[in-house]
């Protein structure tokens, strides 16, 4: 069969398979939990500074943006994976509605957005570490790591991010070990960041001063650019403003594909998981406004912009020394699980483009504790050596990139399965399906053309260089392309 001509049917992925069924266990308190465990890191506790930086006290408006195309991919999603349960991503959608070329290229995205999510959320982390031992002494030793082991080169005096490196290896570990998110851990770690993110809100809110957001839109509202444009036009293209601020701080609100991964186990899906999605994505907005608010509200964005750690730092120039201490603590113990997540993602995607034939199978072994080890090693160690060494606004930038490449073609698949098969059962159906998956076909496509034309030539990079594995490879192992289907 032709490449273009190959799509998996949803039919035969719906078959009864020989697995055990899993229990219906989860109700929608359950849902939210688990995406706001997932979605809650480091866009919020440290990209707020980025974001900042570049649209001034307006990130607020990117704020609003991000979390409305966000909720829209998230409703997509709940509609495709309730339909393709056994599944669950981007790559399968896309696999049945828009066949196997549209699919290599979502999950060649998804390998992106996985492993760099791993790298960006590590530097944060080191971030809020750096800034903790900085704080504590033991017996007149002071615990401060040395400055050059704590950034990468980028930064005059830098050497490499030591501590992203170490808590992707101490996570690397857990994983090979077997580790899983756990749901009563996760319900424990929420309650640590929301307990954190509030208690910065209630410190920093009466330090309030209503001057601190004028002018309000110091680089306007931005708008996208194509790469190559400064070659084009001889003119430096510096992508400031509230569309750039929001393609970045897209970053703080995805990672709710732990919710719809879920459905299986759901008492009631077409309710549970509406109320799950749209309930995280709320929440996380709400709280994300009012914690930029307070923060803008407390200190002038300047003084907080290029921080590692601006939360920490906010309250810190309040003169809130110990509870910048728990902050910083508090992001230390909740942070791996962002993760823990991701990594354990990655080798997921890598798994089900293997069983597709798409990848070799071989890479994706899996050991006797039943984790592909290879790949999360090999993994574990490009992703170690970009946070050792990368700026976190190039890493997040990047892993939106190929976030909002799957988002995007989330959305296309709606419309198109909508349009295709509209009578096929839908367990849950997306409100208004026409305008959710336009704004998030529409959105994911402005806040990619927002993103610096450097990350759009990288992205483009990474796919070309997917493209010819494609052709040279994946294309004649595909199994759908030996007439083989696939289960599951
Ligand atoms: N949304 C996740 C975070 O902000 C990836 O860390």
């Amino acid at each position: 069969m032709a490449f273009w001509n190959r799509r998996r049917s949803i039919d035969a992925m719906l078959a009864p398979h020989d697995g055990p069924a899993l229990k219906k266990t989860l109700s929608w308190p359950h849902l939210m939990a688990l995406g706001v465990g997932a979605i809650v890191g480091t866009g919020i506790l440290t990209l707020i500074g980025v974001g900042a930086g570049l649209a001034g006290p307006a990130v607020m408006i990117s704020f609003g943006l991000a979390g409305l195309v966000c909720a829209c991919a998230a409703l997509a999603y709940a509609e495709l994976s309730t339909m393709m349960p056994a599944a669950g991503s981007a790559y399968t959608y896309s696999y049945a509605v828009l066949g196997e070329l549209i699919a290599w290229i979502v999950g060649w995205s998804l390998i992106l957005e996985y492993s760099l999510v791993v790298s960006a959320v590590a530097v944060g982390w080191s971030g809020y570490a750096v800034g903790f031992l900085n704080g504590i002494e033991i017996g007149g030793i002071s615990l401060a790591l040395p400055e050059a082991l704590t950034v990468g080169p980028h930064v005059a005096g830098g050497i490499v991010n030591l501590p992203a490196v170490f808590i992707i290896a101490v996570v690397t570990g857990l994983l090979l070990l077997g580790t899983r998110e756990s749901a009563t851990i996760n319900a424990v770690l929420v309650v640590i960041k929301i307990a954190a993110l509030i208690g910065f809100v209630v410190i920093a809110l009466p330090a309030f001063d209503a001057a601190n957001f004028s002018p309000f839109m110091p680089n306007g509202f931005g708008s996208p650019s194509l790469p190559f444009m400064e070659q084009i036009t001889g003119q430096p293209v510096v992508q400031t403003g509230v569309m750039a601020a929001a393609a970045i701080i897209f970053f703080a609100f995805y990672g709710f594909d732990a919710i719809s991964t879920a459905a299986e186990e759901t008492k009631r899906p077409e309710r549970d998981l509406a109320i799950g999605i749209v309930g995280s994505m709320v929440v996380c907005t709400a709280l994300y406004l009012i914690v930029a608010a307070a923060a803008i509200g407390a200190r002038p964005v300047a003084s907080f912009a290029e921080s590692p750690e601006p939360l920490a730092l906010i309250l810190r120039e309040l003169g809130q020394g110990t509870a910048a201490q728990w902050m910083a603590a508090a992001a230390v113990i909740a942070l791996p699980t962002v993760l823990l997540a991701f990594l354990f993602g990655q080798s997921r995607i890598f798994l089900g483009m293997a069983r597709d034939g798409l990848l070799p199978r071989r890479l994706a072994r899996v050991s006797v504790r039943g984790v592909p080890a290879v790949v999360t090693v090999f993994t574990a160690i490009v992703v170690a050596i970009l946070a050792g060494v990368m700026r976190l606004d190039e890493l997040a930038s990047l892993a939106n990139a190929g976030t909002l490449a799957a988002f995007g073609a989330v959305g296309v698949s709606l419309i198109v399965l909508r349009l295709r098969d509209p009578n096929r059962p839908r367990v849950f159906k997306a409100p208004l399906w026409w305008l959710v998956g336009g704004i998030t076909v529409i959105g994911c496509v402005v806040f990619f053309f927002s993103l610096k034309g450097s990350t759009q030539l990288y992205f483009l990079l990474w796919n070309a260089v997917g493209l010819v594995i494609y052709f040279a490879w994946s294309s004649r192992n595909s199994r759908l392309a030996k007439g083989e289907e696939v289960q599951g």
